[in-house]
């Protein structure tokens, strides 16, 4: 038997730690959770992804009557930015939820489905994508979707 163990770093940030481009990212995040339309869960999602070209794109979860046909708010802003700018590499997203009022204090992760999104989007420019998890606790940071999800199932794993 063989073991070992994978581990991922992450950074928590106060508000005045972050550089004013993550700052930028955090706000639009947070403000983008207005645009929710979310009256089954009442959980408002943003998401606020900046382009290599400085273009910020914004996305917030879009519900539906029949639930699964909802998107959450970081496929969103994923799906708009690359068609968009095909040619440009996403550096960083931020995600904020604000529900019952107010911001949670811990944050919330993306879900299973958006992470193998975000990975594809790393794997389809070479680049990492840096992820910004907000709460008002603190903004927690992660340099690599990767760092988010471990055992990835890529293209090339189609090849094997
Ligand atoms: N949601 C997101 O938009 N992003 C996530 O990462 C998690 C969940 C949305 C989907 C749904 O509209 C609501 O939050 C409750 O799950």
């Amino acid at each position: 038997m063989e073991r070992y163990k994978i581990s991922s770093e992450v950074c928590i940030y106060q508000d005045h730690e972050l550089t004013a481009e993550d700052r930028e990212l955090v706000e639009l995040a947070k403000k983008a959770t207005e645009q929710s339309y979310s009256p089954y869960s009442c959980f408002r999602v943003g998401a606020a992804l900046r382009l290599r070209n400085g273009i910020i794109v914004t996305g917030s979860n879009q519900e539906n009557a029949s639930y699964p046909l909802g998107m959450c708010a970081e496929r969103t802003a994923i799906f708009h930015a690359q068609h968009q700018y095909p040619d440009q590499p996403i550096e960083s997203i931020a995600i904020a939820a604000f529900a019952n009022g107010h911001f949670y204090p811990e944050p919330i992760s993306p879900c299973g489905a958006c992470r193998q999104v975000m990975l594809e989007v790393e794997d389809r420019y070479g680049e990492p994508v840096r992820v910004l998890l907000h709460g008002t606790g603190g903004t927690h940071i992660v340099e690599t979707v990767k760092a988010l999800m471990p055992f990835q199932f890529i293209g090339d794993s189609l090849k094997k």
